[in-house]
């Protein structure tokens, strides 16, 4: 094959950051983006916030300017979807019927909404969000809408109240398991979040399902209908209720998957010339609670750090893939950030001032910080965010649980103990 091609398989933002990365690198193959989407890689995290509340435009979404891959040298296929890999000739064919030879072959292809089980899913008005395609729909829908309903109150569900609740739409999630946000935060967060929605004029309901959706005469759906036999309006409703990664193409090119696409510490796949990363890889982490194995994470973070780690591996300055997991949500005014893998915590200590909307939630496993939840509290957030990165032991338990515990004060004492020492 002549010369070297990396063929990166999404364009999101892995797979954005990843072209970006390699000729910030000095990469000086060819490089070719491939995307099923039309627009510019853009942003995903506006969609279901500020640009669905009308305060941000398509433009501010974009990842980098158009012009940027031009400029780079970047080839930007858009429009067109890798349908198959074929290892043995180390190249991928396009639905258009092109085909692109690859030395390297990096998969970011992310995930996708997991569906509702359901009668009357094919409504007009019942959508999922993930795409700006989706987010234009969203927008428009709820335009006229008197009721949103929302399945699920994960990332998307609870961010979608928010928005929705601000532009005056009544907002209702049903929620299969028994708190909010279950996946992600612990109950002392869970529970001040869900107060803030019912405040507002949420209503959540827990521990229910949707057993089927029922249109009017022009196929539009107009009523839930839950587990419980309550019929609930709805003019819009919103399936969010998580994601799959995409792993069809690895799967049948015969690479290693399960819940994801299975990769080393160096992000590669079981074949060593395609590595995936982002929203559909399985990875080795230190951050994993002990006996999970590999982690697969949904966040621009790990998108990010992980383009940059393969785009290094790529420029012949391999490192391993150790990048501190971190996340964030923004619903009303709060700003929740979460740093570490809380999962498996056995005890949390919660400092700052609740009642104020300005606290943390430390995670210990046995005396070791594993990660902070915070609230309105940035400083907390970077802290742990520097532990975890440093490998440096965060307080114990019992000095965060001190009523004058604080963690910038706690962090200026730490690391002047450690200049003496
Ligand atoms: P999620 O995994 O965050 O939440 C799904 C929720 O649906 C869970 O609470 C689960 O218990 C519930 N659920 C599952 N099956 C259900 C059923 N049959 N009926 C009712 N409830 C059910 O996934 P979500 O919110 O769909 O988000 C999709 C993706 O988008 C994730 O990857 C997420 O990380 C990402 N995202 C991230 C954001 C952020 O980081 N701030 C914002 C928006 C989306």
């Amino acid at each position: 094959m002549a010369g070297r091609q990396v063929v990166i398989v999404g364009a999101g933002q892995a797979g954005s950051d990843t072209a970006a990365a390699l000729r910030a690198g000095g990469y000086d193959g060819h490089v070719v983006l491939v995307g099923d989407e039309l627009p510019v890689p853009y942003q995903r995290p506006p969609l279901s916030k500020a640009y669905l509340a009308g305060k941000a435009g398509p433009g501010e979404l974009e990842l980098r300017p158009e012009d940027f891959y031009a400029a780079q040298d970047i080839e930007r296929v858009s429009g067109d979807r890798v349908t198959s890999v074929d290892r043995e000739a180390s190249r991928v064919v396009l639905a258009s019927g092109r085909a692109l030879p690859y030395d390297r072959l990096v998969l970011a292809t992310g995930a996708r909404p997991r569906p509702l089980p359901v009668p009357g899913t094919g409504l007009a008005g019942v959508l999922s969000l993930r795409s700006l395609a989706d987010a234009d729909v969203l927008r428009r829908e709820l335009s006229g809408a008197a009721n949103l309903v929302v399945v699920g109150a994960g990332f998307i569900g609870m961010e979608l109240a928010a928005t929705a609740t601000g532009l005056g739409v009544r907002t209702t999630v049903v929620e299969a398991g028994p708190r909010i946000m279950g996946r992600t935060v612990t109950p002392a967060v869970s529970g001040f979040l869900a107060a803030e929605h019912a405040e507002r004029g949420v209503r959540i309901l827990l521990g229910t399902e949707v057993t089927g959706l029922d249109g009017d005469r022009e196929g539009h759906v107009r009523v839930v209908e839950l587990n419980d036999g309550r019929r609930i309006a709805a003019d819009v409703v919103v399936v969010g209720i998580g994601v799959l990664p995409a792993v069809d193409l690895a799967a049948d090119a015969g690479l290693d998957v399960g819940d994801g696409v299975i990769v080393d510490a160096s992000l590669r796949t079981s074949d060593p010339a395609v590595y995936a990363i982002g929203d559909c890889a399985r990875f080795p982490t230190p951050y994993a609670p002990p006996a999970s194995g590999l982690l697969r994470l949904e966040s621009v973070q790990n998108a990010s750090d992980q383009a940059r780690c393969v785009a290094a591996a790529l420029c012949g300055k391999p490192v391993p893939y150790t990048s501190v997991p971190w996340f964030w949500t923004e619903q009303y005014d709060l700003r929740v950030q979460m740093a570490g893998i809380t999962g498996g915590h056995d005890r949390t200590v919660t400092v700052g001032d609740p009642a104020g909307r300005r606290f943390s939630v430390l995670c210990f496993r046995g005396d070791r910080l594993v990660g902070t939840e915070s609230v309105n509290r940035p400083a907390d957030h970077m802290i742990t965010r520097r532990l975890l990165a440093s490998d440096t032991p965060g307080p114990s338990p019992d000095e965060a649980a001190r009523p004058d515990f604080d963690f910038k004060t706690w962090q200026a004492n730490a690391a002047t103990t450690r200049t003496a020492a």
